[in-house]
């Protein structure tokens, strides 16, 4: 029996890398999977502490993920949708999975090198990075092995900045498995074609949450006034024509990608710059503008309903139930595995 799972970290409202990079799959695959195949999304408000976090803060933005969720199309009756601290299980087998995890291949993994702004190929450290190293930020990984083995998940749908999380995964799996017995299951990694979105302000760095630039990135809930205000605002260059040039013209050639993920004829970005060269860049970056509010349409006025649906408890109502259905395929697991481990 397939199992799909996949996390979002509560750090605000998601943006359009989030969005097509990983889900829009979530909510394709709960009508192209069989109706027998669970699929399990969560916020993962655990992965979130991993940097300081106000408690405020990170409450209303576990609701404001929760609610988005359900406005992209995530249907609560046939997607189980719950935060990750409701379902003790993540963390007790992350702590089991620290014991047969490796020190040696945690070290050598980028994310918490680029959250310390340490080069990726670092491999020692001064002092004073160690002290700002918080241990948590270090096993980010397990937990997210947790996460996936916990409900001894086959697929994976992310963009493709966690292929290396993924990886380690399957490490985690196969070194609980020799120690112990081989209950978990190594899960395969679903990549969408948009694996990797852009800044629109930065366009050799992908889209995230975390650049102070707002005009970045474009968020699931803007308006198509937003969206073009952020657009025409995108960094390109002085040439006044559109053409597909990666190396010199990574701004254009960024927006062509993005029209050709969302193109309906699957164009590919070449394609698309022959086809649009004789634009000049403001009528391009409008046209980019318009088809990324239409692919965007109504997901703004869900949100909102959703968010204030029965005073609001709606949403509560929708994690209560699904952190029930989560809580009971972790314990099936967690039962396999502390019998295996003798406790
Ligand atoms: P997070 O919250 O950073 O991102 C959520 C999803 O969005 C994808 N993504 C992108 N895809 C394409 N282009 C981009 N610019 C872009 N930015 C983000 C991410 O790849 C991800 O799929 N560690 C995870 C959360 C997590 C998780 C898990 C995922 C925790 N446990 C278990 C899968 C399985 C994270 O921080 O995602």
């Amino acid at each position: 029996r397939q199992v799909i799972f996949s996390g979002i970290q509560p750090t605000g409202i998601p943006h359009l890398g989030n969005y097509l990079g990983a889900l829009k799959q979530w909510v394709d695959l709960q009508d192209s999977v069989p109706s027998e195949t669970k699929l399990i999304y969560s916020v993962v408000d655990l992965h979130a502490i991993t940097v300081p976090q106000d408690p405020q803060r990170l409450r209303q933005y576990k609701r404001e993920v929760l609610a988005t969720l359900l406005a992209i199309g995530i249907r609560p009756e046939r997607s189980i949708l719950f935060y990750q601290s409701s379902v003790q299980a993540h963390a007790e087998l992350m702590w089991i999975l620290s014991c047969t995890a490796s020190a040696g291949y945690l070290s050598r993994m980028t994310q918490w090198k680029s959250k310390l702004s340490l080069s990726e190929d670092a491999n020692a450290m001064d002092t004073g990075s160690k002290a700002k190293l918080k241990l948590g930020l270090f096993s980010y990984p397990v937990l997210q092995a947790a996460d996936i083995l916990v409900h001894r998940a086959t697929h994976v749908p992310v963009g493709e900045d966690q292929s290396q999380h993924l990886e380690f995964a399957r490490e985690c799996a196969t070194n609980f498995n020799h120690t112990y017995q081989p209950h978990l299951i190594a899960p395969q990694t679903i990549l969408s074609p948009a694996k990797r979105v852009m800044s629109l302000q930065e366009p050799h760095l992908k889209m995230s949450k975390s650049h102070a630039n707002p005009l970045s990135r474009i968020l699931v809930t803007d308006s198509p006034q937003e969206i073009k205000k952020k657009v025409m605002a995108a960094r390109t260059d002085s040439i006044n024509s559109v053409s597909f040039d990666p190396v010199e013209r990574p701004g254009v050639s960024n927006l062509l990608h993005l029209l050709s993920i969302l193109d309906k004829q699957s164009r590919s970005p070449e394609e698309l710059g022959t086809l649009h060269a004789g634009l000049n860049l403001k009528n391009f970056k409008t046209l980019v503008a318009e088809t990324v509010a239409e692919s965007l349409d109504g997901i703004g006025a869900r949100y909102n309903e959703v968010m204030s649906r029965d005073d609001g408890k709606y949403l509560d109502h929708v994690e209560k139930k699904g952190a029930e259905k989560a809580r009971e395929s972790a314990e099936e697991t967690m039962a396999l595995v502390r019998e295996a481990i003798g406790f």
